[in-house]
């Protein structure tokens, strides 16, 4: 199963580090003065991107001194954006090695590389000892994951007593099943999006405290909405999730419009305390 999903996220390239940095020197950047704004299109893969990472961020407490967990870290877009704003150190661990590679060398090229590192590995299975973290994020990741009591309990186990967890995931709505293909999934059997009512308890069962939670669903409508509209109107930046998904992103995009309007999903955060 596990392979299937990182065969998802890897069906185009295997060298996807070369691929960004074609496009971006196809829209005119410099490769060798690249900030993380420049990168922001792509390697924030998730509803409303880089803004939606700052929101969660906020409600972190974080500091300079924090040590942090990115579970399901993608290209490294969260943990960037974190170290950059919070000046905090981040792992990240995520099952799709060419994501790991790729958040590795996007990490240089912006001049963090020593302040966030990647690794390849399972959320079900954290290959770090207990208490090893203060804070832990995951950002869009548990929709792939069937034992997501499994991934919320290894999250608890890695956080120090009282440490904060946020979490901002896809959900399932009430309006109906989820239209495929969507960007974690070009069919079902790689899609486990559970229920608000489950995630509470799940969450709860892992020992953690809610400590708040946030239903974002209207704006990540509008946010995809207008990505739709760019996409129609064939004013899409040359740096999309189109460069790793591949053509199919366009039926994703259309569908995510549909999924969200027709609340089949819902997008959610909650903060946790361990
Ligand atoms: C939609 S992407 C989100 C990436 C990143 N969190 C972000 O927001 O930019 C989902 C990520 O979850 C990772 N993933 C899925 N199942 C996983 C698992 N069992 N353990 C670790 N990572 C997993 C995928 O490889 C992929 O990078």
């Amino acid at each position: 199963m596990t392979d299937k999903v990182a065969s998802h996220y890897s069906a185009t390239t295997h060298n996807l580090a070369d691929a960004i940095a074609e496009k971006l020197r196809e829209a005119g950047k410099d490769t060798g003065a690249l900030t993380t704004a420049d990168l922001g299109a792509i390697d924030e893969f998730h509803v409303r991107g880089r803004k939606a990472t700052l929101e969660l961020a906020g409600e972190l407490g974080l500091t300079a001194a924090s040590r942090v967990l990115d579970i399901g870290s993608g290209l490294g877009g969260p943990a960037r954006t974190l170290a950059e704003a919070y000046g905090c150190h981040v792992t990240g661990i995520d099952l799709t090695p060419v994501f790991c590679e790729a958040a590795t060398a996007l990490s240089k090229w912006v001049g963090l590389g020593d302040k966030v590192s990647f690794q390849q590995g399972d959320a079900t299975e954290l290959p770090f000892a207990d208490g090893s973290f203060d804070t832990a994020m995951t950002i869009h990741v548990a929709m792939n994951i069937a034992a997501k009591d499994r991934m919320y309990a290894e999250a608890r186990r890695v956080l120090k007593s009282g440490g904060r967890f946020g979490i901002y995931d896809v959900l399932q709505g009430e309006g109906g099943d989820v239209l495929y293909p969507v960007p974690w999934a070009r069919e079902p059997s790689i899609s486990h999006v559970a229920t608000p009512d489950e995630m509470q308890s799940l969450l709860s069962g892992a020992g953690f405290k809610i400590l708040s939670v946030r239903d974002s669903t209207d704006e990540g409508q509008q946010w995809f909405e207008a990505m739709a509209e760019r996409m129609k109107q064939g004013g899409a930046p040359p740096l999309t999730f189109r460069t790793f998904l591949g053509d199919d992103f366009a039926e994703m995009t259309r569908n995510q419009v549909r999924n969200l309007q027709e609340r089949r999903i819902r997008t959610v955060s909650y903060v946790c305390a361990a």
